[in-house]
């Protein structure tokens, strides 16, 4: 096994070629969260699961600086952070059937019609996520907005090799995501409606 990487952040060329026990010095179940935002959600989930390990991707420099620097004053051991296109790392740069988790929370819903072709969750995304999760692994899912939720669920649902599984489930710990992610702490308070879906590759 490799030495531990000693930086979180993984710079885009370190993933052209890499596999999960190289990148994080063993080989432990490793769940991915794509659009982390501050990470709130990413850093309790590995604080409580130090036998897992934590891939996170964030887009905006600003939210993913915010995560780096907030894994790093937590010293967790066990999660590493990129800045990189979610959509491209799944279609291109993850290894296939290698996750145990796919956690994706508060996608940009990109409302306007002629904007949703932006949306991170599209059919060529769904299929290379199937393709990522290792057979039994978990895919979860929340919106508050429910025209892209309908959208999800029939693109998940709809595919033979998932089935719907508890959102709630203690030991994929989403149950702890509930009042953990950014988002959905701000659009609670604001009364909004959250849409969660939990499904599992064959
Ligand atoms: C609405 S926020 C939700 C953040 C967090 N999941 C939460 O629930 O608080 C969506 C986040 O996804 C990020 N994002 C959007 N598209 C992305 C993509 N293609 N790849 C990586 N991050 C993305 C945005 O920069 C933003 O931080």
């Amino acid at each position: 096994m490799t030495e531990r990487k000693p930086s979180l952040a993984v710079g885009p060329a370190e993933l052209e070629a890499f596999t999960w026990p190289e990148m994080f010095g063993n080989d432990r179940p490793v769940e991915l969260e794509i659009g982390t935002g501050k990470a709130a959600f990413l850093l309790r989930r590995a604080r409580a699961r130090p036998d897992h390990n934590f891939f996170g991707i964030e887009w905006a420099s600003k939210y993913y600086r915010f995560a780096v620097d907030r894994m790093e004053r937590w010293k967790v051991s066990n999660v590493r952070m990129a800045r990189i296109d979610g959509g491209h790392f799944m279609r291109v740069l993850c290894p296939r059937e290698s996750l145990a988790a796919l956690h994706i929370y508060h996608p940009d819903p990109w409302p306007k019609r002629r904007q949703q072709k932006r949306r991170l969750i599209q059919p060529v995304f769904v299929e290379a996520a199937v393709q990522c999760l290792r057979h039994g692994g978990h895919w979860a899912v929340q919106t508050d907005h429910a025209e892209y939720f309908d959208v999800i669920r029939a693109l998940l649902l709809g595919h033979p090799e998932l089935y719907q599984t508890p959102f709630d489930d203690p030991e994929f710990g989403v149950e702890a995501a509930r009042l953990a992610t950014n988002y959905e702490i701000k659009y609670l308070r604001e009364g909004r409606r959250m849409h969660q879906l939990a499904v599992r590759r064959r």
